[in-house]
C-alpha cells in the first residue's frame, strides 16, 4: 500500500491501494467533475482552475482519496462528489503540520474525539465506498499510558463501522527521522477487530517481513511513505528495479497523465535525494520544463552508458544506505525515550513532515539548500521564483563529470571498474 504522497499512477508496481495527497474538504467539494477525454481521466478542477484530483484509470480499484477535514458537513459533501470515481475515503488524522492542526484537521483531531467521531460517521453514512482514518499514537495523559489511550480512541473509531484504521506508529511530536515504534504495534492492534495497517519506517518488503515475525504484529496491510518514495518499485514482490529506471519511468508516466512541471520535478528531487548524485541534482533543479527535464535525462543516460548502469546504481544505494534512517526493529530493543509511553513531548519540536503542494513548489524552485552546494559555483543565480541559488551556470558536461568522479570516489571495490 502506498502513502498518501504526491505520486502518479503507481499501481504499476503492485501497491495493492494508493492513497492521494490530503485534500482539503472545502477545496474538493468547489471542484467540478470534468471527464478528461485527452488523457482519458477524471478531473476534478475548482472556479480558479486548481486541479484539485485527477483519476487515472489505471488507478481505479486501488485509489483511497484522503481528505482533511474539521467539519462533518464539509467532509460529507467532499466524498459524496468523488465517491463514484474513487475506491474509499480516508479521515488524515495524522498529519502534525501547523495549517492542518491549526484548522482543527489532522492531529488536532486526536485530541477531539468527539468530533473525528461524528466526521467518521458522516462519511460513513454519505458514501457506499469503504471509509477509513490514518492516525498516530496518542500521548500518555490524565494518568493512562500512550498504549491505553490509542487502544481507547481505536476503539471508538472502530463503532463508526468504518473498514480500517492506519496506525502511524510514532507520536505526534516526532519527527520522521525517529524510529517508528512497532513494538507496541502489536498490542494495539489486536484490542480492535477490524483491520490495522501498519505505517513506520518500511522501507523495503523485510522491513514488513520483519515487523510480522518479531512483534507477532496482528498486522493485515502495510503502508509504505518514504520508502515509496525513494523507490516506488519497492512493492515488486521480486524485488526493486533499479533507481535511475524508476526515476525515468516516472517521468514517462506523469507526463503521459498530465501531471504538471512542478509536481515532476519536485518528485524526481525526492526520488533522487540529498546524498547521492549531487551534480544531478543541482542539473535537475536548474531546469525550466519538462522538455528539459527530459533533456537531462537523455543526457545522463548517455553518461551513465561511460560508467556502467549497475555502478551508477551501487554506488547511488551506496550513499542513500548511509543517511536512512535504521528501523526499530529489534523485539528486545526499550528505548524510553522513543518508548510508546514517552508521551507528552515538547510539541514544539514537531517537524515539518511534509510538505504543502505550495511548498512542495517552492522548494522544487529554489536551491537544494539542504544538499551540498557545489563549492566551484563562482556566481549566483537567480530562480524561477526569484530566489537566490548558490549555482553557477557550470557547462553540463563539467558537472557531469564531477559527477562521475564522485561515484568512482565511492564505488565499492567489490564492483571494481
Ligand atoms: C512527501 C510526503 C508526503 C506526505 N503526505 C501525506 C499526506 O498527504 N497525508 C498523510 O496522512 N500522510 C502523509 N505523509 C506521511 C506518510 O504517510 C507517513 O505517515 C510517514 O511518512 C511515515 O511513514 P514512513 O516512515 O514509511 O515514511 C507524507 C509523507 C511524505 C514523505
Amino acid at each position: 500500500m502506498l502513502h498518501p504522497m504526491p505520486t502518479t499512477g503507481c499501481c504499476k508496481y503492485r501497491a495493492d491501494i494508493v492513497y492521494s495527497p490530503e485534500i482539503i474538504d472545502r477545496r474538493l467539494m468547489r471542484s467540478q467533475r470534468i471527464v478528461n477525454q485527452e488523457l482519458g481521466t477524471v478531473d476534478f478542477i475548482d472556479d480558479s482552475g486548481t486541479l484539485n484530483l485527477r483519476v487515472h484509470p489505471r488507478e481505479r480499484g486501488h485509489l483511497v482519496v484522503q481528505l482533511g477535514s474539521s467539519t462533518p458537513e464539509y467532509a460529507a459533501a467532499a466524498a459524496k462528489l468523488v465517491a463514484g470515481d474513487v475506491d474509499g475515503i480516508d479521515l488524515n488524522c495524522g498529519c502534525p503540520k501547523k495549517f492542518s492542526v491549526s484548522g482543527g484537521m489532522g492531529s488536532a483531531l486526536l485530541e477531539e474525539p468527539d468530533l473525528l467521531e461524528s466526521i467518521l460517521r458522516a462519511l460513513v453514512s454519505s458514501v457506499s465506498i469503504p471509509v477509513t482514518c490514518k492516525i498516530r499514537l496518542l500521548d500518555a495523559k490524565d494518568g493512562k499510558s500512550s498504549i491505553e489511550r490509542t487502544i481507547e480512541l481505536m476503539q471508538r473509531l472502530e463503532k463508526t463501522n468504518i473498514a480500517s484504521i492506519a496506525l502511524h506508529c510514532r507520536f505526534r511530536h516526532e519527527r520522521p527521522r525517529q524510529p517508528a515504534h512497532w513494538d507496541v504495534f502489536d498490542d494495539i492492534a489486536k484490542a480492535v477487530s477490524i483491520p490495522v495497517i501498519a505505517n513506520g519506517d518500511m522501507w523495503t518488503l523485510d522491513d514488513m517481513r520483519r515487523l510480522k515475525e518479531s512483534h507477532g504484529a496482528r498486522v493485515s496491510s502495510f503502508m509504505f511513505a518514504r520508502g515509496a518514495q525513494d523507490n516506488v518499485s519497492v512493492f515488486r514482490r521480486e524485488g526493486p528495479l533499479p533507481h535511475w529506471e524508476v526515476m525515468k519511468e516516472y517521468l514517462r508516466v506523469s507526463e503521459e497523465c498530465g501531471a504538471n512541471y512542478y509536481s515532476i520535478k519536485y518528485v524526481l528531487l525526492q526520488m533522487w535525494g540529498d546524498s547521492a548524485g549531487i551534480p544531478f541534482r543541482q542539473l535537475l533543479v536548474l531546469r525550466k520544463s519538462i522538455e528539459e527535464i527530459k533533456a537531462l535525462f537523455a543526457e545522463y543516460d548517455d553518461v551513465s552508458g561511460i560508467v556502467s548502469p549497475a555502478v551508477v546504481e551501487a554506488v547511488y544505494a551506496a550513499l542513500r544506505a548511509k543517511n536512512k534512517p535504521k528501523p526499530n526493529n529489534n523485539p528486545n530493543r526499550k528505548n524510553k525515550k522513543h518508548g510508546a509511553d514517552a508521551g507528552q513531548a515538547d510539541a514544539s519540536q514537531a517537524d515539518l513532515q511534509y510538505e504543502s503542494p505550495e511548498m512542495a513548489r517552492k522548494r522544487a524552485n529554489i536551491s537544494p539548500s539542504d544538499g551540498a552546494p557545489d563549492k566551484t559555483s563562482e556566481t549566483a543565480e537567480t530562480a524561477e521564483d526569484g530566489a537566490s541559488v548558490d549555482l553557477a551556470p557550470v557547462p553540463a558536461p563539467m558537472l557531469l563529470a564531477s559527477e562521475i568522479a564522485n561515484l568512482r570516489e565511492h564505488m565499492p571495490e567489490s564492483i571494481g571498474q
